[in-house]
C-alpha cells in the first residue's frame, strides 16, 4: 500500500476495518462462514481499505471463513491476524494467501503490566520475539502490520526501540493501539507526534491507529492521531469490538467528510453504503443499534422538540449538520410529540394530503395536543383520526346498497353497482373492467363522478378457514390528496368495494365535495 495517495489536493486517510476480527470479539456476536462473507462482501462495496478477516489460528472455522474471504472479496487488502508465534503465522498465511492483496497482521504485548504479569517475559526476549515473527512473516508478504499491543500504556523509550526494530525486520504499517482505551485525544496525538519524531525509519511506514472505546474517546484520539501523523484509521462498523466497543468507522468518515475545513483528509469510503453496511452488521451480530447513535442511529436525523421541527422545516441545516442521504439513511423525520409546534404540525397534515386553513389548524392542533399529551408519539394515522373527527360530519357519504359482478374465463369482467346517498336517493351504474373489483371501482366513480385513483391494494384474510374474513385495505387520492380505506367481508369483492368507500368517504368528506 502507497503511503498516502492524492485526490482532491487532500491525503487519503487509509481505514481499515476489524468489525470481522475485533468486531466480532464482543460477546455474543459471533457470525458463522457465510455470514461473515456476507458482511466482508458488503464492506468491499462501502470502500474500505483493509479487511481484517479474522484470527485465523483460533479455531478451523475461523480459518475457513478467512480463506473464503480472501478467495472471494476483491477490491479491499484482506488482513489475517496473528500472534509472534510460527504456527499463528502459518495459519494467518494459509487463510489470507489467496486474496488478491494480502496483509499479515502481527502483534505481542508491550506495556510492563502486559509483560510482566501476562507474558511473564523480558521486555527483551519479547522485543526479539517480535522481531523473529516480522522476519518470519516477511517471507510470506513484503505487507507486514506490526502493533504493540497496549502500547498507550507502554514506556515510551521501550516502544521507540521496538518500533525501530520491528520497522527494520520489514514491519510496512505500524499500529499503535490503545488497547484498553486509556489514552485521552491530546495525549494520543502527542504520542503519535512524538513515535514520527524519535523513531528512526518511521518516515517509511504507515501510521496507524486502533482504539478502545472505554472512555468514549475512541472517535475523537483516532481523529487527534491523523492530525499527528496517523494515515491508517482501524475501526469497526457501529462501533463494536471488545468491551465498549472501537472506534466506529461510520462516525470516523463522516467527521472527516462533514468537518473538511478541519481535516484536510479523504478516505475512500463510498458514503451511501453507510447506512445498509452498519444495518447488516446490526441484524447478523445480533448486536442493535442504540437509536441515538451517530451518524447510524434511528434517531440521528429525528427532531422532536418544537423549537428544532419549525427549524428543520424553514432551513434543514439550522439543527442538521449530515444530511441522511449522504450516508444512505432516511430523510429527517419528524416525531410529532406534546413539543411539536403548529408548523410540524401542519407540515405532517401536508405530507399525508390535508392542506387545512388557519382556523382548521387552530382546531386540529388544539385536539392534536391533548392527544400528545396522553400518547407518547403522534402517527400520521393519529392525525388523520382527528381530522375525520373534529373536522368532517361523522355519517358516510356513500353506502354500499347493492352489489353484483360477473367474471370468468369467458366473459369480460363487469359489475352492478347500487349505493345509497345520505338523503336517501338510490343511484345504480354498470362498468366493466380489467377483473370485476376494477368493474365494481368503475361503477363506484361514474355514481360519485370523482375519478379516484388507487395506488395501493392489499387483502389479508383476518380470521382462518374457507369462510375467513378478508381485509381490503386501499390507499387511493384524489387531487392532491391521498388517504387510506378499509373494508372486511367474508365476500373478497364486497370488502374491496367497503374500502373504497371507507376511503372515497373520508376524502368527500374533507373536500366538502
Ligand atoms: O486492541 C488491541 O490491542 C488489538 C490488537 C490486536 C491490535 O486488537
Ligand atoms: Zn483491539
Amino acid at each position: 500500500m502507497e503511503k498516502t495517495m492524492e485526490k482532491t489536493g487532500s491525503e487519503k486517510i487509509y481505514l481499515f476495518d476489524s468489525t470481522l476480527r475485533d468486531g466480532e470479539q464482543t460477546p455474543g456476536a459471533r457470525l458463522n462462514h457465510d455470514e461473515k462473507l456476507e458482511v466482508a462482501r458488503q464492506l468491499a462495496r462501502l470502500g474500505v481499505d483493509v479487511i481484517e478477516a479474522g484470527f485465523p489460528i483460533s479455531s478451523p472455522g475461523e480459518l475457513k471463513a478467512v480463506q473464503s474471504i480472501a478467495r472471494e472479496v476483491k477490491g479491499p487488502v484482506i488482513c489475517g491476524l496473528a500472534r509472534t508465534v510460527q504456527e499463528d503465522i502459518d495459519a494467518a498465511w494459509e487463510a489470507i494467501k489467496d486474496a488478491e492483496r494480502s496483509r499479515l497482521h502481527v502483534f505481542l504485548a508491550a506495556s510492563d503490566i502486559h509483560m510482566e504479569h501476562k507474558l511473564k517475559k523480558s521486555p527483551e526476549a519479547l522485543m526479539e520475539q517480535a522481531v523473529a515473527a516480522v522476519r518470519y512473516a516477511k517471507r510470506f508478504t513484503d505487507d507486514i502490520e506490526y502493533s504493540p499491543e497496549d502500547a498507550t500504556r507502554a514506556r515510551e523509550e521501550y516502544l521507540y526501540r521496538l518500533l525501530e526494530a520491528v520497522i527494520k525486520a520489514g514491519a510496512t504499517t505500524l499500529n499503535i493501539p490503545d488497547t484498553v482505551g486509556y489514552a485521552v485525544p491530546e495525549e494520543f496525538g502527542a504520542l503519535i507526534r512524538r513515535l514520527r519524531e524519535n523513531v528512526k525509519g518511521i518516515d517509511k511506514v504507515v501510521i496507524s491507529v486502533h482504539c478502545h472505546n472505554d472512555l468514549g474517546l475512541a472517535v475523537a484520539n483516532s481523529l487527534e492521531a491523523v492530525k499527528n501523523g496517523a494515515r491508517q484509521i482501524e475501526c469497526n462498523i457501529n462501533g463494536i469490538g471488545e468491551r465498549a466497543g472501537n472506534a466506529a468507522l461510520e462516525e470516523i468518515a463522516v467527521a472527516l467528510r462533514i468537518r473538511g475545513n478541519h481535516f484536510p483528509y479523504h478516505t475512500d469510503i463510498n458514503f451511501p453504503e453507510i447506512y445498509r453496511t452498519s444495518r447488516l452488521v446490526s441484524k447478523l451480530t445480533g448486536i442493535s443499534v442504540p437509536v441515538n447513535k451517530a451518524v447510524v442511529g434511528s434517531n440521528a436525523f429525528a427532531h422532536s422538540s418544537g423549537i428544532h421541527q419549525d427549524g428543520v422545516l424553514k432551513k434543514k441545516e439550522t439543527y442538521e449538520i449530515i444530511d441522511a442521504a449522504l450516508v444512505g439513511g432516511q430523510a429527517a423525520k419528524m416525531c410529532l410529540t406534546a413539543r411539536s409546534g403548529r408548523h410540524a404540525v401542519l407540515d405532517a397534515l401536508k405530507k399525508i394530503g390535508f392542506s387545512l386553513d388557519d382556523s382548521q389548524l387552530k382546531t386540529i392542533y388544539k385536539h392534536f395536543v391533548e392527544l400528545a399529551d396522553k400518547k407518547k408519539e403522534v402517527y400520521p394515522e393519529d392525525l388523520e383520526a382527528l381530522v375525520l373527527d373534529h373536522l368532517t360530519t361523522s355519517e358516510p357519504r356513500y353506502k354500499l346498497d347493492f352489489l353484483q359482478t360477473i367474471s370468468g374465463t369467458m366473459s369480460v369482467p363487469a359489475a352492478i353497482v347500487r349505493l345509497k346517498k345520505e338523503d336517501g336517493t338510490l343511484i345504480e351504474e354498470v362498468a366493466t373492467g380489467s377483473g370485476p373489483i376494477d368493474a365494481a371501482y368503475n361503477a363506484v366513480n361514474k355514481i360519485t363522478g370523482l375519478f379516484i385513483s388507487l395506488n395501493k391494494y392489499k387483502i389479508d384474510a383476518v380470521t382462518q378457514g374457507r369462510d375467513a374474513l378478508g381485509e381490503v385495505k386501499v390507499e387511493m387520492s384524489y387531487q392532491d390528496r391521498t388517504i387510506t380505506g378499509r373494508g372486511v367481508s367474508t365476500d373478497i369483492i364486497e370488502a374491496s368495494v367497503k374500502a373504497y368507500l371507507n376511503g372515497l368517504n373520508k376524502l368527500v368528506r374533507i373536500n366538502g365535495s
